[in-house]
């Protein structure tokens, strides 16, 4: 059997506050509810076991009563060996998280799990970036080579049979469970963590896990099956929503394409709409880019109503036909977390589009229907080719990839989320 134990036990003193940092709310959860979840998520973790303070456990047990709740201790030694105490009769591997580190992703507990299959015990790291210099009262001492010095991070995994050996034959103070099986003389091995796996130590690392809530630079890596599904797409006939309408026909997906015989600026959508829809796609968009100065109310409306009020009628639409859940996906823009110069109000209104998703996600999750925004960016489109005529093209992300990973969030549970796609092509040179 392979159990997660998740220490939050400690009491977060570098970070301040009354709440220690695993309970402080970042995203509208817990910190360390990222860390359980990516634990359930993974179908090869059996078990786990959740170490928190006292004062917490009661908190604890009542929302999480699948798992085990057990007592940290005054180290964080100790609170891994309460852990440990706790894994069932038959427990083979063992991966001890922090629960300051919300964001684990899958592929590194598999990494952790696999390297089990062959050692003892298996560290997460990452290559150091910086140069480290150890410093003495000011001086330093010494500056060891960069090429071989990695970051640890957790998870840590270990044979169970050998870290419970180590904690109760070793005893040199440490806040590392990979150190006491090394003190033991068995080799310990490293495989790749994740730069995003980073612990929040101090209260800046919150903002810092804050604008990663937002990125969410994880793509889901899942087949795309739309065989049969039921698909509404409005903006249908611009450049992303055409190639999502050609993704999902060569999908076998059952499309509806709207582009302009929908009025969006209506107080009411056809009544001819009112179908079983699996997914709709909201990919309709007016881009004006015209100083504040120059815009007139009336272009005001029109990109509000296209590009934000009809966002309300859609997710309406989506209440109203998706009667055993589904999947709402908005199209947003790179703009919605970047205003610039000449795109007031459509920058405005795609921030807005994004805060509608986060409130919707959280109240359709009742109703069964995941609700995602997904922010493009600068996309080769004809709407784009229009707004800035002569931009080097190659530096534009291609439409038919956009669309591919658009879909990636029309299927599977993720709810809330707010994608800001980055392509490596389009990183460029600012002359
Ligand atoms: N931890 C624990 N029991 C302890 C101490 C730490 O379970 N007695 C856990 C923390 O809750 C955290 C992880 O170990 O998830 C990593 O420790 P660290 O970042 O040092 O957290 P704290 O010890 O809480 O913070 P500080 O050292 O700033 O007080
Ligand atoms: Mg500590």
């Amino acid at each position: 059997m392979n159990v997660a134990i998740i220490l939050a036990g400690g009491k977060g003193e570098r970070f301040g506050g009354e709440v220690p940092k695993q309970f402080v709310v970042l995203h509208g959860r817990r910190v360390m509810d990222y860390a359980i979840k990516a634990f359930e998520q993974h179908p090869d973790i059996e078990k786990i076991i959740l170490v928190v303070p006292a004062n917490w456990q009661a908190e604890i047990l009542h929302e999480y009563p699948e798992h085990t709740i057990v007592l940290g201790g005054q180290t964080r030694r100790e609170s891994s060996y309460n852990g440990l105490l706790a894994c069932p009769p038959g427990t083979e591997k063992v991966l001890f998280h922090d629960a300051a580190r919300p964001f684990l992703d899958y592929d590194t507990i598999q990494r952790t799990l696999v390297a089990l299959d062959t050692a003892d015990a298996v560290d997460t790291a990452i290559p150091a970036t910086d140069t480290i210099i150890e410093v003495k009262d000011g001086i330093i001492t010494d500056m060891p080579v960069r090429d071989n010095l990695f970051q640890g991070q957790t998870p840590q995994g270990f044979r169970y049979d050998i870290i419970l050996k180590a904690h109760e034959t070793v005893f040199i103070d440490t806040t590392d469970d990979i150190r006491l099986v090394r003190e033991m003389g068995i080799p310990c091995k490293s495989v790749a963590g994740s730069h995003f796996n980073f612990k929040i130590t101090s209260s800046n690392d919150l903002y810092m896990a804050e604008r990663v809530t937002q990125v969410s630079a994880k793509k889901v890596a899942r087949p795309l099956d739309m065989e049969g599904k039921r698909v509404l797409i409005f903006g249908g006939t611009g450049g992303i929503g055409s190639a999502l309408t050609k993704r999902l026909q060569a999908g076998d997906a059952l499309v509806t394409s709207l582009g302009s015989e929908i009025d969006l600026a209506q107080n009411t959508l056809p009544d001819s709409l009112i179908k079983d829809w699996d997914i709709i796609i909201h990919s309709a968009g007016v881009f004006i880019k015209e100083p504040f100065s120059e815009l007139s109310v009336e272009a005001w409306d029109e990109v509000m109503n296209v590009n934000l009020r009809s966002a309300f009628l859609v997710a309406q639409l989506a209440l109203k036909t998706m009667k055993n859940g589904g999947w709402l996906t908005f199209v947003g823009s790179s703009s919605s977390h970047r205003g610039r110069t000449s795109q007031s109000v459509y920058a405005a209104s795609k921030a807005a589009l994004n805060n509608l998703t986060q409130s919707l996600a959280e109240e359709f999750l009742d109703y069964g229907i995941c609700v995602n925004c997904i922010n493009p960016p600068r996309t080769d489109t004809p709407m784009r080719h229009r707004a800035f005529p002569g931009e080097n093209r190659e530096l534009l992300a291609d439409p038919n990839q956009v669309a591919e990973d658009i879909l990636r969030y029309c299927s599977g549970p993720e709810t809330g989320h707010i994608v800001n796609l980055k392509y490596e092509s389009q990183f460029r040179v600012k002359r």
